[in-house]
């Protein structure tokens, strides 16, 4: 009788503290023993020569999801999580958005039966408040955190999406009561659409305006203004996707203030700027995204927030949207930058382009790179020590790492449903070979050995995001104290 089902041998182990050799034993898809010399397997994967990694935490994507115009991405739940798996990644944590008017129930229902039938890899929702209304707030909102769903984003900015201050206020109270995570989209809605209208008036409609909209003020306002309201209602929030600078610096001097507050970059601040947005034609269009990639001296700020735990997490924030009529050039082969949809994907580079240029180039550490794409991930959305670590009783969820392979990327070569990828052409250093999800090889050989609907949902619970003191807000409330708990 074997003892472990599987054993991957020989491999050096990297986890966000530590690097070290060992063989790992595998049952039931969860790790069972870390030790040299294991034997007696159903099957053994010799990872000599190898990093072997916890697989990627990827928490900011958008899969199979309607933008607030209608316009669907183009990756569906079997076509985003064969690109995630592909590139390293065992959970994705995608949205499940809701719009105005729509019952936050529904929306999650409806999500599902999008998720079960086709991800090949395990799954969480994030939801999408648009619309907190007394019901929404009062019900569904801390039923559904009960249930597993226990963090959500909140737009400043996008007509259709924004919420007011006051409405801010509301859902972090919901989110500091029943111990959820609150991700905040930060731009100012008002600056941004004041820019724009006068660039539009003026005639300037092409991609690259896009980003002179979206202005670095616009987005350090928010994020300040953000923190602060957090800071009142006294419970964590998560800016997404920064971009700049200033932005960075208030989110460490928010850190260094004993604050809660926690920080997420991605590849395309890291990787792109704005003047890509000014390439040919529309081509700029394949670039806009919300924040929008900025210069080089935001690149730099954001790499040494990396280092600096400005930043906990770095995610893809994919928004795979055609360069056809089907996504950015809905609206027409000439859209105004307005109507352009607002997305990039790299839901498959983000951990080769992070760890080529990161890891490779002595940017950070493997250790960081764990912590910045898998494990913090796992701990603020209430997912450790189940994912995002390699520890004896977790989820056996692996990437196996040829850190020598060079790639040079094309997009020919991804999973995704797209027609284009942002990277073109970079030239990368270190590769995922082999990629195991709860103790199954989900890639290998370059083929995806595991059917659509194998992923399976992943329930969290609260808590993990807040320490809740009891008592009633707001009369209770002591600004100046801070509850949040030691998530990291
Ligand atoms: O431009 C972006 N980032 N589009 C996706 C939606 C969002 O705000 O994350
Ligand atoms: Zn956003
Ligand atoms: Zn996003």
């Amino acid at each position: 009788m074997s003892d472990f089902d599987l054993i991957v041998s020989g491999g050096t182990i990297a986890t966000a503290s530590d690097t070290f050799q060992s063989d790992i034993g595998i049952t039931n898809g969860r790790i069972v023993a870390l030790a040299e010399g294991l034997n007696g397997a159903k099957a053994t994967i010799n990872a000599a020569g190898k990093m072997v990694l916890p697989g990627g935490v990827e928490a900011h994507c958008h899969i199979e999801q309607e933008s607030a115009a209608g316009i669907m991405t183009a990756d569906d739940y079997r076509s985003g999580s064969i690109s995630a798996a592909f590139g390293g990644n065992t959970t994705i944590i995608p949205f499940a958005a809701q719009h105005r008017g729509q019952s936050l129930r529904d929306v999650v229902k409806e999500y599902h039966a999008r998720a079960a039938p086709k991800s090949v890899i395990d799954y969480a929702f994030h939801l999408i408040i648009s619309d907190p209304t007394d019901q929404v707030l009062g019900q569904e909102l801390p039923a559904l955190i009960m249930e597993g769903y226990t963090s959500f984003k909140v737009y400043m900015t996008y007509e259709l999406l924004k919420i007011d201050d006051r409405q801010m206020l509301d859902v972090l109270s919901v989110a500091r009561k029943h111990g959820a995570m609150t991700m905040v989209h930060a731009e100012n809605n008002d600056v941004i659409d004041w820019l724009a209208a006068r660039l539009l008036e003026a005639g300037n409609t092409a991609p690259k305006f896009h980003a002179m909209s979206h202005a670095r003020i616009a987005e350090s306002e928010a994020s300040s203004r953000a923190i602060q309201l957090a800071r009142l209602v006294d419970t964590p929030i998560l800016i997404v996707h920064v971009s700049t600078e200033e932005a960075a610096t208030a989110i460490l001097s928010a850190r260094n203030k004993g604050l809660k507050i926690f920080g997420e970059t991605c590849p395309q601040y890291l990787f792109l700027t704005a003047d890509d947005l000014d390439r040919d034609g529309m081509d700029g269009a394949k670039f806009c995204c919300s924040p929008p990639p900025r210069d080089a001296n935001d690149q730099e700020a954001i790499w040494r927030g990396l280092k600096n735990d400005t930043f906990q997490v770095f995610s893809s924030d994919h928004a795979p949207y055609r360069f056809d009529d089907t996504g950015k050039l809905n609206a027409g082969p000439n859209p105004t930058f307005k109507k352009i949809a607002n997305g990039v994907p790299g839901i498959e580079l983000r951990l080769p382009l992070l760890f080529s240029e990161g890891v490779g180039k002595g940017q950070i550490t493997i250790n960081e790179f764990i912590a910045l794409t898998s494990t913090n991930a796992a701990k603020i959305y209430g997912l450790h020590p189940r994912k995002g670590t390699i520890a004896v009783g977790s989820d056996a969820d692996i990437a196996i790492w040829d850190t020598k392979r060079e790639v040079t990327v094309t997009h020919d070569m991804l999973h995704d449903n797209m027609d284009y990828t942002p990277y073109e052409g970079m030239q990368l250093t270190g590769w995922p070979e082999i990629v195991i999800n709860g103790g199954r090889v989900i890639v290998e050989d370059g083929d995806l050995q595991v059917s659509p609907g194998s992923g399976r949902f992943l329930e969290r619970k609260p808590g993990h995001a807040a320490a809740v003191p009891s008592g009633n807000l707001p009369l209770e409330l002591d600004p100046n104290r801070n509850f949040g708990a030691d998530i990291l």
